[in-house]
């Protein structure tokens, strides 16, 4: 039994935890109001009862003994008929007396106020005891009754007994626990109006919230929240707007990421093209001419005579071999500089350098790498990588830069690849460069890659500065 109530209350309490935040407050201020009145009402229903008892117990000795001393001189005259107009009179006037009578000491009902008969079982209920207040409740037709036995004379005439009815103050009783009960019932559906609204001025603000998030949650950030309360639901609103307008600005700029790859890579795809037909021209152009000159060179020099002849020829075509050569080398390194494979980055870097300082004149790369870097091979990613990053930062310095000097420095530290790229040019503005600009992204893209990063420092006029590190 025990245990089953429990489980009866485990399981109202887990589907009360389900119900919405509205009907947990109607519920809980019913359940409050429950707690606090039905005490009440105990407390108050034992208190008066107690009080109203011991009243209607002094009362009907004081009717007793009032009477018992009005009748003494009836008694003496045996005058019965006055005695009963007496009993009777109080009675009258008494609402709460509902009978008297007077037995003698041989227990005979002398006088009464019953007039269709005196109830013979009432003498028994109760008799005077000298000792204590012998007041007993009986039940009457008329309800609870305190029956009161009074000696009159000392006992000596007999005995006065008075009824007196419970009715009225157990209506007064509950007339108060009505209005006890009337003004819970208003108490608590005051509450509940008032809790009500305050669920409903609560709610109404996370139901939009949860809306809300349920609209970023679905990809569209363009949501607002329209709730201006300095309160905590206000700082609860403001703080999402903050995070709509962030979110949004973040999926902005994924997508710019976004776009700005699928160019690069349609513009690497492009540009391979490019090389290839510039590949095929090259060997097409260049090198199939050369040979197909070699070739009538050669054929030429089976009808030569003259010795002389034939080895000034031979020299020709020996020198129009090397040019081939040369052709053919250019190619292969542009496609992939066959240093870096044998020798290694550094070595690499510095025969392209090498090339560039022999090229150019009025321009002077200095190449720096510190002792731990030189010799050491990397994995051939990172190599051709690190290859091509300085190759587009050197490139970007001849090409935009203006300046006749660069800097380049190649190191480890810390298990990762440094490296910088440094110029004292113009410089720019990394902001206002144009999206089809491939070079930065593509080097940044590189060292991002590799589990890098790589970072730009420009300002118009003073030059630019490229950092980048690769973890090992
Ligand atoms: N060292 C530099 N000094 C001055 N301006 C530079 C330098 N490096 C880059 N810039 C500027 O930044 C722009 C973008 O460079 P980026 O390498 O991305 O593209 P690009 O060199 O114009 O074209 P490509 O895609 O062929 O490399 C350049 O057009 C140039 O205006
Ligand atoms: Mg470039």
């Amino acid at each position: 039994m025990r245990f089953s109530l429990l489980s009866a209350a485990v399981s109202i309490l887990k589907k009360f935890y389900n119900v919405s935040l509205r009907i947990k407050v109607i519920g809980l201020v019913i359940f409050a109001t429950l707690l606090l009145g039905l005490p009440v009402i105990y407390f108050v229903n034992i208190d008066f009862s107690r009080q109203n008892n011991m009243q209607l117990k002094l009362m009907s000795l004081a009717i007793g003994k009032q009477l018992s001393s009005q009748s003494v001189n009836y008694i003496l005259e045996d005058n019965f008929y006055a005695l009963e107009k007496l009993l009777k009179s109080s009675v009258k006037s008494d609402p709460d007396l509902v009978y008297a009578f007077i037995e003698n000491k041989k227990g005979e009902v002398i006088a009464s106020t019953f007039d269709g008969g005196f109830p013979a079982d009432l003498l028994k209920v109760n008799s005077f005891n000298p000792k204590s207040l012998s007041a007993v409740k009986i039940k009457t037709n008329e309800g609870l009754v305190y029956d009161t036995a009074v000696p009159i004379l000392r006992g000596r005439l007999g005995t006065v007994r008075v009824g007196i009815s419970t009715k009225r103050s157990s209506m007064l009783l509950y007339s108060l626990i009505r209005s006890i009960i009337i003004v819970m019932i208003f108490a608590a559906v005051l509450a509940i109006i008032l809790s009500s609204s305050i669920a409903w001025w609560v709610m109404t603000p996370i139901v939009k919230l949860s809306e809300a998030f349920n609209k970023v949650k679905s990809g569209s950030y363009d949501v607002k929240l329209d709730i201006k309360r300095d309160d905590e639901i206000g700082m609860l609103a403001r703080d999402f707007n903050k995070m709509a307008v962030s979110l949004k600005k973040a999926d902005e700029e994924r997508m710019e990421n976004d776009n700005l790859r699928k160019n690069f890579i349609n513009n690497v795809i492009k540009a391979q093209e490019e090389e290839r037909k510039r590949i095929a021209k090259d060997l097409h152009d260049q090198f199939a001419q050369m040979l197909a000159y070699i070739k009538i060179r050669i054929g030429l020099l089976k009808n030569l005579n003259n010795i002389e002849e034939a080895r000034e020829s031979v020299a020709q075509i020996s020198e129009e071999l090397t040019n081939a050569l040369d052709v053919v080398r250019n190619i292969a390194r542009s496609l992939m500089p066959g240093i870096l494979e044998e020798m290694g980055l550094v070595c690499a870097v510095t025969s392209y350098i090498d090339d560039i300082n022999k090229k150019s004149l009025n321009f002077k790369v200095d190449f720096y790498s510190d002792y731990d870097i030189k010799n050491k091979r990397f994995d051939q990613n990172i190599e051709i990588n690190v290859y091509r990053i300085i190759q587009e930062a050197l490139s970007n310095v001849i090409l935009h830069s203006h300046s006749n000097y660069a800097k380049i420095n190649l190191g480890i530290a810390e298990g990762k690849i440094i490296g910088s790229v440094e110029d004292y040019g113009t410089g720019f503005n990394y902001g206002l460069i144009s999206k089809d600009s491939l070079g930065i992204f593509g080097m940044t893209e590189r060292a991002k890659l590799l589990g890098g990063d790589l970072k730009i420092e420009s300002k118009t006029g003073a030059g630019t500065l490229i950092n980048f590190y690769i973890p090992l």
